[in-house]
């Protein structure tokens, strides 16, 4: 038996970086597979990955005729719905508000959470009635970027701090049928997220740091020795979105490395390892 087994789930941007690691996952753990994403070239991707054994569509989650499309697509090759992740996600580029040009703010303001709250929003909404009848889940992704501050600029903060509050309400709203938690990690190995299109950085994306350079930075600030692949913290979304899953929900689980259990002194980690 394996932890999701007889589950069918939708993952919201699972293109790449961490909702690809939980697709992988998940079927590892017996789920049958959707994906949704808005990357033609990410999709082919997949196609070549997967093959007919994840439902692959092309969709914005900020449009609410791609979604219920979605839905209609999942219904047909399942029949049902047990399960909803929201891995999608753009970031901000980490630009202080003072060096954004005043009359960006508003075209960050809506990109930015269009794709990262509004997305989250509107697919609760359109999935919470088959949902319902399955008495499914949903994981939600928020960030440490919610909870403290320099993980990202100040509409990417401000848009997983209202991620997280948005799992607290629905899941007030969605109970007692349907489960609504969420994960906030901290770095991600792999990760493609890319800039808003409004500061010119939709082509900027996090792989293009050098992966040493983060590394080192994000080690000497955990505990934990490495920087988490997707593939690591795709366990925790497989026990939210199963129904092993019958006693959390309006909670998001902090996957921080140890980030918070500093009050910083030394080099921690990296000093360890001899980074
Ligand atoms: N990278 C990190 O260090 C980090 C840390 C904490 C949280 N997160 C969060 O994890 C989630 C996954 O990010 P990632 O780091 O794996 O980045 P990623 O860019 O590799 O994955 C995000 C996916 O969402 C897709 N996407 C973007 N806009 C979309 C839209 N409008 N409709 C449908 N799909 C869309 C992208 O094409 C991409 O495939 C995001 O919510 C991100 O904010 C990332």
């Amino acid at each position: 038996m394996q932890m999701l087994d007889d589950h069918v789930v939708l993952i919201l941007g699972g293109g790449s970086g961490l909702g690809l690691g939980i697709a992988r996952h998940f079927l590892g753990e017996g789920a049958r597979v959707a994906i949704l994403e808005i990357s033609e070239n990410k999709l082919t991707d997949l196609a070549t990955e997967f093959g007919d054994d994840v439902l692959l569509v092309q969709g914005d989650v900020t449009r609410i005729e791609d979604l219920e499309a979605a839905r209609t697509a999942v219904l047909e090759r399942f029949g049902r719905i047990d399960a909803l992740i929201g891995a999608q996600g753009i970031f901000d580029g980490n630009i202080p508000l003072r060096d954004i040009p005043t009359e960006q703010i508003e075209k960050v303001f809506d990109e930015v959470l269009h794709v990262d709250v509004l997305g989250y929003i509107l697919a609760a909404r359109v999935f919470v009635d088959e949902l319902e009848k399955t008495d499914g889940a949903i994981v939600f992704t928020s960030s440490t970027a919610a909870y403290a501050a320099d993980g990202g600029g100040l509409f990417y903060t401000a848009a997983k701090g209202a991620v997280r509050s948005v799992i607290n309400q629905l899941a007030f709203e969605f109970a007692p049928k349907v489960r609504v938690n969420g994960v906030a990690p901290s770095g991600i190995a792999g990760s493609q997220l890319q800039g808003p299109r409004a500061l010119g950085l939709e082509n900027n994306k996090q792989s293009d740091i050098p992966v040493e350079d983060f590394t080192n930075q994000f080690l000497s600030l955990t505990l934990t020795p490495t920087l988490p692949t997707p593939e690591e913290y795709a366990p925790l979304y497989a026990y939210l979105a199963s129904r092993h899953n019958t006693t959390m929900t309006g909670q998001t689980i902090i996957a921080d490395q140890g980030l918070f259990n500093r009050a910083v002194i030394s080099n921690g980690v990296a000093d360890r390892v001899g980074q």
